[in-house]
């Protein structure tokens, strides 16, 4: 089977690598890609946004199956648009990627089906909101209704800076997502990312990862894609997995089933686990990055079968299975992330990386030219270390970290703190 794979990030290039090895597959495009992708997969130049030119290609290249990897291309409905032209697909419709790409429904959704989450309100105007606030105690979470590429939350920590988040929103700082906000109580606990993959009636676990969002280390500074993570989540226990499943991802498949919109592809369930149970932060409609990078080295059989039963609505008993072994992944960003990333330094000593036991590097914001690897983005590469424990894959992944010769990167020093402390 010919696959087209959609995106050009670390998770796209972690994808590739995963379903280049795949018995099943013949060839294998990314579109756009980037300059990992390039090496296991044939990038094309298409721009997602573009359907009629994505369907075009699919039949020029008989594409058996397209994987879309970021949400905006979900969201704005490529997989409706791929489906009315007979291309299967792996990922939901636009309808069913409403759970990430509105927070306001996201939130009425738990509510309608009983799914745990945080207490909110919904607002469609700032008098209103601000009128929430000041009637309110305690700290609060203010987010973009819309997608704001992980940027349109603010936990603030007075009514003050809850106030000039909620103005900042209503004044347009997010676009069109943020015409519409949601206020929501803070959870506490420790966060993180759940996996399973659903075909519109069923679900199978795939497994848990921790991210880390914020830029610094100790988790300070602003809020980020992700600057690492790891699998298996030590606080995620199989028992606390068990019921992500049960509360979480079962009812979620039955209740966007009962709304006329089921849900096809991965739901990436971001989770507080809490001291009454794990809750819902946020739905995420695609995989997770950079948890896919730490998740695909621990797949003991290939994911692509189970991406074709999502894709054609029959999902097998049981889940894809997972190595004991555990990845963790390190992101070096471009000096200046998240605000203002430096491009175009340039990146050596990436083989040399690659060449240490238990290492794999994955491409992110990079790009050849004139065969030199430069930065073109603000996480330009993800280096994963694999091994017994995750001890011995965050030592791995540190001594690839060391191995690349990257003057203007930059990465953090503690990922898997929480794990490892
Ligand atoms: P989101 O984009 O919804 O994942 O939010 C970004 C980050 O804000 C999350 O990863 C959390 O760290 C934090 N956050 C969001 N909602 C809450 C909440 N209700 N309570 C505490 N932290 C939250
Ligand atoms: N790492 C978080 C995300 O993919 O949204």
């Amino acid at each position: 089977m010919n696959l087209l794979l959609i995106g050009s990030g670390g998770r796209e290039h972690a994808l590739a690598m995963h379903l280049a090895r795949s018995p099943t597959v013949e060839r294998l495009y990314a579109a756009p890609g980037n300059s990992g992708t390039a090496a296991v997969a044939e990038n094309v130049a298409l721009d997602a946004a573009d359907h009629a030119a994505v369907i075009a290609f699919c039949a020029r290249a008989r594409i058996g199956l397209v994987v879309v990897g970021p949400e905006t291309p979900l969201v704005a409905g490529l997989v409706d648009a791929l489906a009315a032209a007979g291309v299967p697909a792996f990922g939901p419709t636009a309808a069913a990627a409403r759970l990430e790409g509105s927070k306001a429904f996201a939130k009425e959704f738990c509510a309608e089906f009983g799914i745990p989450t945080a207490a909110f309100s919904v607002f469609d105007d700032e008098a209103a909101a601000l009128a929430h606030l000041a009637a309110g105690i305690g700290p609060i979470v203010v987010k973009a209704d819309g997608l704001a590429a992980g940027k349109g939350v603010v936990v603030a920590r007075t009514r003050e800076e809850a106030a000039d988040a909620v103005r900042a929103m209503f004044a347009g700082t997010f676009g069109a997502a943020g015409a519409r906000v949601v206020l929501e109580e803070t959870l506490m606990g420790e966060e993180a990312s759940f996996f399973a993959l659903c075909d519109g009636e069923r679900a199978a676990a795939l497994g848990g990862a921790q991210d880390h969002k914020r830029v610094g280390e100790g988790d300070t500074g602003p809020n980020t894609g992700g600057m690492g993570a790891y699998s298996p989540a030590p606080a995620l226990t199989p028992t606390l997995q068990e019921r992500v499943m049960r509360e979480i991802v079962h009812p979620t498949v039955a209740g966007m089933k009962a709304r006329g919109a089921p849900f096809r592809g991965v739901l990436f369930v971001g989770l507080m686990l809490t001291a009454e149970g794990p809750e819902v932060i946020e739905f995420n409609v695609r995989f997770g990055d950079p948890e896919t990078q730490a998740l695909m080295p621990r797949l003991a059989e290939d994911l692509l079968p189970w991406l074709i039963a999502c894709a054609e609505g029959r999902l097998p008993e049981g889940a894809p299975r997972m190595k004991s072994s555990a990845a963790l992944t390190v992101v070096v960003a471009a000096r200046g992330y998240p605000e203002a990333p430096k491009k175009g330094g340039a990146i050596r000593g990436l083989e040399s990386a690659a060449s240490i036991e238990g290492v794999e590097i994955v491409h992110a914001g990079a790009k050849v030219e004139n065969g030199a690897i430069l930065a073109d983005g603000g996480r330009v590469l993800c280096v994963t270390g694999t091994g017994a424990t995750l001890r011995e894959a965050r030592d791995r992944a540190y001594a690839g970290v060391a191995a690349i010769d990257y003057p203007d990167g930059f990465h953090r020093r503690d990922i898997g703190w929480r794990a490892l402390k």
